[in-house]
């Protein structure tokens, strides 16, 4: 599997970003246009792979929005859709404790399960979803993220579809939020440490 490493693609700003976020994201990591041709390549590589198949594809809330919402107008296959929602509560840039919001409603038993989730960080989330659906007793699941970030991993887990591997970088953007803003951002950009440090010290004061 060939991944984009985008560490060495980092643009400027200025060009691609409106500059009402200039003063809290730091810079583009991914531009829209890198991300809307890296999910044509995903696309085409899970439609070969699940030919044939009626695939249930399963999205973890809240950040896959936007990856879920452009990947799945690609798939050129007959599909379901379900959604879990699952979050690590806390402001924090670190993966806090995690709490299931959003159950399961299709049956996906004997079914091939496409797993989406924005990004694979420790891999804490995944390692605890994963479980989950396997006990439903599916066909197979296979896991698509849009940004993997292996140099933070703590759980032995792997995605068997990845957008682009990042360094470990705070990223915000096309889905991903800092203290649920910044989702609506057409790119994944890098949040400005100061907005985050900003964050802590009001929580800590209180
Ligand atoms: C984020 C992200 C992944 C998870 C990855 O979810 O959407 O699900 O963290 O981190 P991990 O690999 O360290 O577990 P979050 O709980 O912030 O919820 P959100 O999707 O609503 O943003």
């Amino acid at each position: 599997m060939k991944i984009p490493m985008t560490e060495f693609k980092i643009k400027s700003l200025k060009s691609k970003a409106s500059k009402n976020w200039r003063k809290e994201v730091e810079r583009v990591l991914i531009t829209e246009k890198q991300i809307a041709r890296r999910i044509n390549t995903l696309a085409r590589e899970i439609g070969r792979d699940f030919r044939g198949r009626e695939m249930v594809v399963i999205s973890l809330l809240n950040g896959t929005v936007m990856f879920l919402a452009d990947l799945i107008r690609h798939l050129n296959l007959p599909l379901r859709l379900d959604f879990m929602g699952v979050s690590s509560y806390g402001l924090g840039t670190e993966s806090g404790q995690l709490v299931f919001t959003k159950e399961l409603r299709l049956d996906v038993r004997g079914r091939d399960v496409l797993l989406i989730d924005d990004i694979l960080d420790t891999g804490r989330t995944m390692s605890r979803v994963l479980p989950k659906i396997r006990a439903l007793k599916p066909r197979r699941i296979k896991i698509c993220v849009l940004l993997d970030k292996p140099s933070r991993r703590v759980e032995k887990v792997q995605a068997d579809y990845v957008g682009f591997e990042i360094p470990d970088l705070f990223v915000v953007g096309y889905g991903l939020d800092f203290a649920e803003r910044y989702r609506n951002l057409p790119f994944v950009g890098v949040l400005h440490p100061h907005v985050y440090k900003e964050a802590y010290k009001q929580v800590c004061q209180k």
